[in-house]
């Protein structure tokens, strides 16, 4: 592959990755719901979730004072609960057993579980953004799970689609 073409190649690749990273809320509220979050709990890890992350699975944080970094969605640290990639000084526990680079994955599993036992031994405070800003009358995620009215243009793909069916 000549330099140009792998350019294009990793640059292609960076954007789409980019792209698919971010959630939309009630996405992640649909995927914490099948985890078996609690309902009356979606929308604070929803508003946790945006002022950590903007919803974003794959960041890493700026490092805190001591160097340590904050991994995810949630925003989960390396200095108590999970094991970073390389060394480091301040690393002190691996809270959730996993490796930190597991909390960046698009299959959020693991970045739930881990943030459920945080919020569990800790409660919400654990997250500095929970009393400033997810400590009040939050979006309510209920739209997220009433069926969407659908378009005309919807409707007729559903036809169409169901017509295919039939015929195979
Ligand atoms: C973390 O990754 C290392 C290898 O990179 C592996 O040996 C270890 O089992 C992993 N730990 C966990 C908790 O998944
Ligand atoms: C996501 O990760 C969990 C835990 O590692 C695993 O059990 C599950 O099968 C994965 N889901 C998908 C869709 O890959
Ligand atoms: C949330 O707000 C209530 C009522 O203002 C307050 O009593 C409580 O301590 C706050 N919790 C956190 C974690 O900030």
């Amino acid at each position: 592959m000549n330099k140009f073409a792998l350019a294009s190649w990793m640059c292609l690749l960076g954007f789409s990755s980019m792209l698919a990273v971010r959630l939309e809320p009630c996405d992640l509220a649909g995927q914490l719901y099948i985890l078996d979050v609690p309902k009356v709990e979606l929308s604070q890890w929803l508003c946790i979730a945006d002022f950590e992350s903007r919803f974003n699975t794959h960041v890493i944080g700026r490092a805190n004072a001591d160097g340590s970094l904050d991994y995810g969605l949630f925003q989960i640290s390396d200095r108590y609960w999970c094991a970073p990639p390389e060394e480091t000084l301040y690393h002190a526990f691996n809270g959730c057993n996993v490796n930190c680079t597991e909390l960046l994955s698009d299959n959020i599993t693991t970045a739930v579980r881990c943030a459920q036992l945080i919020k569990k031994q800790q409660g919400w405070t654990a997250w500095s953004v929970y009393a400033e800003f997810c400590n009040g009358t939050l979006t309510d995620t209920d739209k997220c799970f009433q069926p969407m009215e659908m378009t005309t243009e919807q409707i007729t793909e559903v036809e169409t689609t169901t017509a295919d069916t039939e015929i195979n």
